[in-house]
């Protein structure tokens, strides 16, 4: 896969702007505020569906515009033309002229992020982790998209009933008979998620320790992961026991859920753990040491994609060569060199930009102004 030309209208910085791209290298640097994130955040948006750094829409907007707009046009074994408009407050996707979701629109055109912003991975809450996790599952089981919006759906109605009963507005004998009729399908979809998730886990689990010890992490520590439902570990569990765990879960939390007037059973209030030589990795180790661990799962994830998919997924490197310490620089060059894929990474020296030495296209970015200055060729 990768992108031919993308067109930004209105999006942060840039007012109009029209690039067109190769497979290969291409390298983005400029000063501080100079663009350089925003314009992945548009290649992120125009494969995605989303930003990867707000959840709010309308902060992407250029400011005084109503409008914003990003088109692309994207080779892989199909073309795909990708739009993201979002207008009146409303985000609308397109592929091919057609209206899409999020999920559906990374399926087709995957890109992978990798940005200072992925150590909350590791340090940060779950829900970071929940979506990374869930974009796993979707790579390798592509169909499983009607699970997720399955759950979602019957999710929606639960917390519906669930504010109804808090507000006084429906009996608890009503809420009760609402939520029996839909807890046998919650419970379903709950269990195929976590059996999804785990079996993902566990085949990306080999490559993840395989990364880590191609750049020398933690010399030898055990490294692994954990799936995490009400602080109980299940990863390593038979699927029996994790489907009596959940059954009882489903049970113990039915009065709590009535009070609270919220969903508080499924899969999206589990959680998985990265653990360091037994340890819980968030709490226990540094800076350096998180962000390798974040870095050889992403590298674990665009090894995993290529082999459950056969296609290269678009990589995305924001700002990440200058936090790497050496080992780790080279075990990523080393795997972004033999791949073949189409890279999009932004610094703000090119002389640190650890791809010296590589085929690469260098693009000036200037305040909303992009200027190709070079094709180095070794
Ligand atoms: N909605 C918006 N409208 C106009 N300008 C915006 C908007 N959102 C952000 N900006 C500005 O766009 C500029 C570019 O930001 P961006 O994050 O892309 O810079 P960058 O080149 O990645 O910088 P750094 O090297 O500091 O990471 C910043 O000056 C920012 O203030
Ligand atoms: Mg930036």
């Amino acid at each position: 896969m990768f992108l031919e030309k993308i067109k930004l209208q209105n999006f942060r910085s840039y007012s109009v702007l029209n690039l067109a791209f190769q497979p290969g290298l291409h390298i983005f640097f400029g000063k501080n505020g100079a663009g350089k994130t925003s314009l992945l955040e548009s290649i992120f948006y125009v494969t995605q569906g989303r930003s990867f750094r707000t959840h709010q829409t309308q902060t992407a907007l250029k400011s005084g515009e109503s409008f914003f707009r990003v088109q692309a046009q994207l080779n892989g074994e199909h073309l795909l033309q990708n739009e993201v408009i979002y207008q009146d407050e409303k985000l609308k996707l397109n592929q091919n002229n057609k209206p899409t979701t999020s999920r559906k629109m990374a399926i087709q055109s995957p890109s992978i992020l990798f940005s200072p912003q992925s150590l909350d991975f590791v340090q940060g809450g779950p829900e970071p982790r929940r979506e990374l996790l869930d974009e796993i599952v979707l790579t390798r089981s592509p169909s499983e998209l009607m699970t997720f919006a399955d759950l979602e759906r019957v999710l929606r109605q639960r917390s519906l009933t669930l504010r109804k009963l808090k507000k006084g507005e429906i009996s608890p004998k009503a809420a009760e008979g609402l939520l029996i009729g839909l807890n046998p399908l919650l419970f379903d979809l709950t269990l195929a998620i976590v059996e999804l998730r785990i079996k993902a886990l566990s085949e990306i689990l080999p490559l993840f320790r395989e990364s880590a010890r191609q750049m020398n992490l933690g010399s030898g520590v055990d490294i692994s992961v954990e799936y995490v439902i009400s602080e109980q570990e299940v990863l390593t569990w038979s699927p029996e026991n994790r489907k009596k765990h959940l059954s009882n879960r489903l049970l113990e939390l039915a009065d709590a859920e009535m009070s609270a007037g919220a969903n508080l059973f499924g899969p999206q209030r589990h959680d998985f753990r990265f653990k360091w030589a037994g340890y819980e990795a968030r709490h226990f180790c540094s800076q350096g040491e998180s962000r390798g661990l974040i870095l050889a799962l992403k590298m674990a994830q665009i090894v995993y994609h290529q082999k459950v998919r056969k296609t290269r997924p678009i990589l995305l490197l924001d700002d990440v060569m200058s936090e790497l310490d050496s080992e780790r620089r080279e075990a990523l060059r080393g795997l972004l060199a033999t791949g073949e894929f189409q890279i999009f990474l932004t610094t703000t020296e090119f002389e640190k930009s650890g791809f010296e030495s590589i085929h690469q296209n260098v693009w000036h970015v200037d305040g909303g102004q992009i200027v190709k200055v070079a094709k180095i060729l070794n």
